[in-house]
C-alpha cells in the first residue's frame, strides 16, 4: 500500500531517515515523505515516528479536470477493501491550483462516489454509517486528486503527556527533530536552561531510553479489518519491552518561572519519567553546573515589541551561560533574526525550519 507520512517543513528529511531505521525507504516530497509499506509496517510508523504529524494510506491518486471524471475515479477505487460495511466516513477537502476550485463540491462528490461503491459492493440499498469512523481527505493540486485515508486519528504529536500548554510550548514533533539534529550524544549531559513545560525534555528521555513516542495512545488504523490486529498487538509488546527508563542519565531542565516549572515536571510525570530527569527553578544567568552540557534550548523569540529588547539580552546571557561552562556546547531555535549579532558568535551549523508557521533558525555551537 501507499502511505504518506506528513511533516512540517524543513524535517521532511528526518523523517526520512526515521522510516530507514524502521526498514521503510520513502521518497521526500513537500509536506512529507512518501512510502510503500504493508498495514503492519504503517502501524509501526505511527507507533515510532517521532517527528511526522500523520501517516496517510493513500487510496488513490489522478488526474482530474470535471466533476464527473472526480466522481468516476472515487467509484473505481475499491472501497469495500478498505471500509467496512457500517463504516461511518467523514470527508474533508483541499483544492489548489486545479479546475476543479470548489471544496465543498469536492467534498460532496467524493462523499456521494464512496456511497455509492459502497452500496454496489455490499448489495446495501444505503449506508447506515453506524460503525466505526474513518477520515477520508480529498486532496486535489495541480489537477491531480489524491484520496487519502487518514491511519494516525489524533495527529502524531498528541503523545498523551502534554495536558496543558505552558508559555509558548514546541510541538512536541518539532522538539524531537531539534533533539535528533543536535549534536547530543551520549557522552554528553543535556540540560535546557529555558525549559518551560518541558517538551525538549521528554523528547529527549524518550530518545535515550527508546520509547515509542505512541506507546500509550491509540490509532484510528488499530480498529480497522485491513490492520493485522495479532500483529498490531505484538508490535505494540515489542515497543513495551523496548524501552529501558535507566538509559536516561543527565538530561536535566531548569527555568526562572514557578509555574512552568510545576507544569513542566507534571509533564515529566505524566510522560512516566518522574524521578528521571532532574528540574530546577533557576535564572539562566546565574545557573552554575558542575559539568559542560549541551544547551539545548527555546528561548523567547521577542515577536511582540517590548520583549525584544528583553529577549537580545537574554541571548547576550546565552553567550555567558556557555562561556561558564567550558567545553560546553549550545543549540537553540529562534525566530529572531539577529540571534546570532546578540550571541555575538557564528552558528558552527544553522537550519531554517517552522515553528508553525514562524520561520525560525535552529543554531548549533
Ligand atoms: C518559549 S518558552 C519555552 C517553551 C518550552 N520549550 C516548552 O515546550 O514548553 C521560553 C521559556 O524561557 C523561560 N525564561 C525566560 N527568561 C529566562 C531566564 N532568564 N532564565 C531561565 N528561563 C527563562 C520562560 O519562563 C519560558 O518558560
Amino acid at each position: 500500500m501507499e502511505f504518506f507520512a506528513t511533516a512540517a517543513f524543513g524535517i521532511e528529511g528526518i523523517v526520512r531517515n526515521e522510516l530507514e531505521r524502521l526498514d521503510i525507504h520513502g521518497v521526500c516530497e513537500n509536506g512529507g515523505v512518501r512510502f510503500s509499506a504493508s498495514p503492519a509496517q504503517a502501524f509501526s510508523a505511527n507507533l515510532w515516528l517521532r517527528t511526522a504529524d500523520r501517516v496517510l494510506l493513500i487510496a488513490g491518486e489522478k488526474k482530474v479536470l470535471t466533476f464527473e471524471e472526480l466522481f468516476e475515479f472515487v467509484t473505481s477505487i475499491r472501497w469495500e477493501e478498505y471500509l467496512p460495511k457500517d463504516a461511518a466516513f467523514h470527508v474533508t477537502g483541499k483544492c489548489a491550483r486545479s479546475k476543479l476550485m470548489s471544496v465543498r463540491d469536492c467534498q460532496a462528490i467524493t462523499k456521494k462516489a464512496i456511497a455509492e461503491r459502497m452500496k454496489r459492493s455490499y448489495k446495501i440499498a444505503w449506508c447506515p454509517e453506524t460503525g466505526t469512523e474513518y477520515r477520508v481527505d480529498v486532496a486535489i493540486h495541480g489537477d491531480v486528486a489524491r484520496i487519502i485515508l487518514d491511519t494516525s486519528g489524533d495527529a502524531l504529536n498528541r503523545r498523551g503527556y502534554r495536558t496543558w500548554n505552558g508559555e509558548a510550548p514546541l510541538r512536541e514533533t518539532l522538539a524531537a527533530a531539534l533533539v535528533m539534529l543536535s549534536p547530543w550524544n551520549a557522552n554528553q549531559p543535556l540540560h535546557d536552561p529555558c525549559c518551560g513545560s518541558g517538551t525538549l525534555l521528554v523528547e529527549a528521555a524518550y530518545i535515550r531510553a527508546d520509547r515509542a513516542p505512541g506507546l500509550t495512545r491509540a490509532f484510528a488504523c488499530e480498529s480497522w479489518p485491513i490492520f493485522p490486529q495479532k500483529q498490531m498487538k505484538l508490535l505494540r509488546e515489542e515497543a513495551c519491552a523496548r524501552f529501558n527508563p535507566s538509559k536516561i542519565m543527565d538530561i536535566s531542565g531548569s527555568d526562572i518561572d514557578p509555574n512552568a516549572l510545576s507544569l513542566c515536571k507534571r509533564h515529566l510525570k505524566q510522560a512516566g519519567l518522574g524521578g528521571r530527569v532532574t528540574v530546577f527553578e533557576q535564572d539562566l544567568r546565574t545557573l552554575h553546573l558542575n559539568h559542560a552540557p549541551l544547551f539545548l534550548c527555546n528561548p523567547p523569540y521577542g515577536e511582540r515589541l517590548g520583549d525584544r529588547k528583553s529577549c537580545e539580552a537574554l541571548y547576550r546571557d546565552l553567550r555567558a551561560l556557555r562561556d561558564r561552562h567550558p567545553g560546553s556546547r549550545l543549540a537553540a531555535i529562534s525566530a529572531h533574526p539577529g540571534f546570532e549579532r546578540c550571541f555575538g558568535q557564528r552558528a558552527a551549523k544553522k537550519r531554517r525550519l517552522y515553528n508553525g508557521r514562524l520561520e525560525c533558525e535552529f543554531l548549533v555551537y
